[in-house]
């Protein structure tokens, strides 16, 4: 059985709205204190004003008060399962480096450590 974190990316997948690419995105993130915030990719006639699912779930995350995260699920129809872009790596690593990111596909699963994907990431640290 699916964990929930893994459960809420699945469902939220189906949700995506993505017309112009077919690749659809689901994507769940795990507050420290348990909370769940769930994104899907939305595309747009306009391409470049893409939303991926990852940024979505962050978006949702920080407008109802959270912005510490344990985990992050990315769940799309990908093998193997797809990492998050470069620049969705940028926008969770503003909010920590330590997070356990998870791309689940039809049938594999890998994981990471934000840090690796992201490695010596652009942060706030850099504008003092
Ligand atoms: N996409 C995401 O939602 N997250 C990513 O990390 C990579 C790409 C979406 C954007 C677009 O709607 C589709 O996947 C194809 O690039």
């Amino acid at each position: 059985m699916d964990d929930p974190l893994i459960a809420a990316a699945r469902a939220v997948q189906e949700r995506a709205y993505a017309p112009y690419s077919g690749f659809r995105v689901g994507a769940a993130l795990e507050a420290e204190d348990g909370r769940i915030f769930q994104g899907a990719n939305v595309e747009n006639a306009s391409y470049g004003l893409t939303n991926c699912a990852e940024r979505v779930a962050v978006g949702a995350a920080v407008a109802a008060g959270a912005r510490r995260f344990r985990r992050i699920v990315v769940v799309t129809d990908a093998e193997p399962p797809a990492p998050p872009c470069g620049a969705c790596r940028q926008v969770l690593a503003e909010f920590g480096r330590e997070l356990v990111v998870e791309a689940v596909g039809p049938s594999g699963r890998r994981k990471w450590m934000l840090a690796e994907l992201l490695p010596d990431a652009f942060g706030a640290e850099s504008l003092k």
